[in-house]
């Protein structure tokens, strides 16, 4: 498609002479010549227009050695233009190139040439920057006692939506300059090598020690295969920038001096970064946990790529490799538990970083095993809850949108005397639309056990499939898999399949209800689906050739009325919605299935495709599935 427009100038002129030719009409060489040179002049201006937006518009540097055959190109353009001008133009009009008497008197051909390259250039850098500074504004309609944190979640959600349309208008309005390295490793502080990984022997009594927590954070964070010259981990992350650096807070852990240690992938081990626990941390600690994991997100990593919608990649990255710290802590019988509710700065200030460039983004406590049920979800208790309040959104700082949508979906703890504001009315939840469609129940899923240690270091993401259709009781395994456990963090998250080839399955989008394992036609339902899909993806190849896609949506009503406040309910929706999708990848992998998380789609055409109405649910990830090539 995009060839045809490319190609078109091209088909258009064979055509013209074409048309001339079989007319008897067609000129002579030199003014073919002429013409010829014309339509190249319209393709070298297109290029170089298009160039120089881009270089304003994304704000790349002015002058840089890439360009430098470009700048002598149009140089040369420039001089040929003005030496030839004249005659060209004479050509054209099929006069004599020799000037009447008095030709002298009108402006150099030559001049007007170069002022019209001039005033194309600077009209395309001028264009490029218009369209390129876009800010966020946000609070201007929210009146008293009106969510602020949601005001600006919706905001920071629609700009960094993408659309066909919104290209043009589109830059990242923050510098995050270039590629930082992909590991952070605090070289200066003692090491303490961990054990190797632990697959537990049957029969073995789990306990939480060094070789257990280096199980835990190896399956989360751990390199499992090289390519490309890319170290490749345990959890997948978009475009493999592995935005996320864990730290460990040991209190019991065996083997693991009490502290705070960054987990030093490179290093093999924990580096230390405070003996005991600092006094923040432990305030924090529930009684009888044993340590926790911290998940904080180094911005830059996935921002020098991704601009403006690192926030999204990074808490759907982080929910992933939550779902395999949840899996493989299952697996050695460890209690692992998500907190939802907790003041991010002062951890932040424990460990060394520096919010606006890296933030907390999640707290996993640990506890002996038989001292807490297994996968309980730390809910706040109303008292924790009235310990903390949202903290108070900011619009774009520093580090632009990503710092103030992080500070939205913060929790300051509230300090001593301070009145908390009245809660912002719960944004409604919306009745669920009158459209009563025929409900196609799922065969019974039969939720084989697997042991998802293996399945995790085997993972990859698949991008190339058979054509092979997948069965029906396949696609209910999977959709089971995907919700279950229940919910840890968010209730919002939503799921629908776009079938492209399952068996018993028409091709189109289908709304799953998990409650009641049924799917329904969503009423977009249409043929052409491998094609909608694939537009949708940015025209990724791997969404239109899997034999079925998963739409992972939230419900904003649903997250907008979490217990911690509606900004802080996205981001654990996000994360909800990157655990479901990792789940989605260890069962089909334990199937012998492939799957690959696309985050790159057009907001807009997701929405259409899968039916829903884009105020109520957005699609925040892609996951697509088929029998790997
Ligand atoms: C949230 C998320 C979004 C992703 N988006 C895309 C995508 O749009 N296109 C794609 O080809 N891969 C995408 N991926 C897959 C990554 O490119 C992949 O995980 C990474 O290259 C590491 O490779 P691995 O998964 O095989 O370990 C995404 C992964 C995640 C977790």
């Amino acid at each position: 498609m995009k060839l045809a427009w490319v190609l078109l100038p091209l088909l258009l002129a064979a055509l013209a002479a074409a048309v001339l030719a079989w007319r008897g009409r067609l000129p002579g060489r030199t003014v073919l010549n002429a013409w010829s040179s014309l339509l190249l002049l319209v393709y070298l201006g297109a290029t170089a227009g298009l160039g120089i937006f881009w270089v304003a518009n994304q704000q790349l540097p002015v002058f840089d050695w890439h360009y430098v055959f470009g700048y002598a190109t149009l140089l040369l353009l420039a001089v040929h233009l003005t030496l030839n001008l004249r005659t060209l133009w004479a050509h054209l009009r099929r006069r004599p190139a020799v000037p009447p008497a008095g030709a002298g008197r009108r402006p150099a051909a030559g001049a007007l040439a170069l002022a019209g390259l001039g005033l194309a250039v600077g009209g395309a850098y001028w264009l490029g920057l218009r369209h390129g500074r876009t800010e966020l504004r946000v609070g201007a309609g929210a009146g008293p006692g009106s969510d602020l944190g949601l005001a600006l979640i919706e905001a920071f959600h629609a700009h960094s939506s993408h659309s066909r349309a919104g290209v043009l208008g589109r830059a990242p309005a923050t510098d995050w300059g270039g590629a930082p390295p992909p590991f952070k490793s605090l070289r200066d502080r003692a090491l303490l090598a961990l054990p190797p990984s632990w697959p537990r022997a049957p029969g073995q009594a789990p306990a939480l020690h060094a070789q257990a927590l280096a199980t835990l954070l190896w399956h989360a964070a751990g390199v499992t295969a090289e390519r490309g010259g890319l170290q490749l981990r345990a959890a997948p992350s978009s475009g493999a920038l592995f935005a996320t650096e864990l730290y460990v807070a040991a209190r019991g852990i065996d083997g693991v001096a009490a502290g705070l240690w960054h987990h030093d992938v490179p290093g093999g081990g924990l580096r230390a970064l405070h003996t005991g626990l600092p006094p923040a941390v432990a305030a924090a600690m529930p009684d009888d946990a044993a340590g926790a994991i911290v998940a904080t997100a180094v911005f830059r990593r996935s921002a020098y790529k991704y601009g403006d919608r690192t926030y999204r990649y990074v808490l759907a990255d982080l929910g992933h490799l939550l779902e395999n710290l949840r899996a493989t802590a299952a697996a050695l019988g460890i209690p692992l538990r998500l907190s939802s509710g907790f003041d991010e700065s002062p951890l932040a200030v424990a460990l060394g970083i520096d919010e606006r460039e890296e933030g907390v983004l999640a707290l996993a406590w640990l506890y002996e095993p038989g001292t807490a049920p297994q996968g309980r979800i730390d809910r706040p208790d109303a008292a924790a809850a009235a310990r903390l309040r949202a903290a108070t959104p900011a619009a774009a700082a520093g580090r632009g949108i990503t710092e103030a949508v992080h500070r939205a979906t913060s929790l300051r703890a509230v300090a001593s005397g301070e009145t908390l504001p009245p809660a912002a009315p719960a944004a409604a939840t919306v009745a669920p639309g009158l459209l009563v469609v025929p409900a196609m129940a799922l065969p019974r899923p039969l939720q084989a056990f697997y042991d998802p240690l293996p399945v995790i270091a085997a993972r990859r993401s698949v991008r190339r499939y058979r054509s092979r259709p997948l069965a029906l009781e396949t696609v209910s395994e999977l959709l089971a898999a995907m919700s279950r456990p229940a919910a840890w963090l968010s209730g919002a998250v939503r799921l629908h399949l776009v079938s492209h080839a399952v068996q018993g399955l028409a091709a189109g989008a289908w709304r799953y209800d998990a409650a009641a394992h049924v799917l329904h036609a969503s009423p977009s339902a249409a043929p052409a689906a491998r094609a909608r899909t694939r537009a949708a993806a940015l025209d990724q190849d791997a969404a239109g050739d899997a034999a079925a896609v998963i739409v992972i949506a939230i419900d904003r009503g649903a997250f907008a009325a979490d217990a911690m406040g509606a900004a802080r309910g996205y981001r654990h929706a996000f994360l909800e919605a990157g655990m479901a999708g990792e789940r989605l990848y260890l069962q089909a992998g334990a199937l012998g299935l492939g799957v690959c998380a696309i985050g790159a789609f057009y907001d807009d055409e997701a929405a259409a495709l899968i039916g829903v109405d884009p105020q109520r649910e957005w699609v925040v990830h892609f996951a697509t599935l088929g029998w790997p090539a």
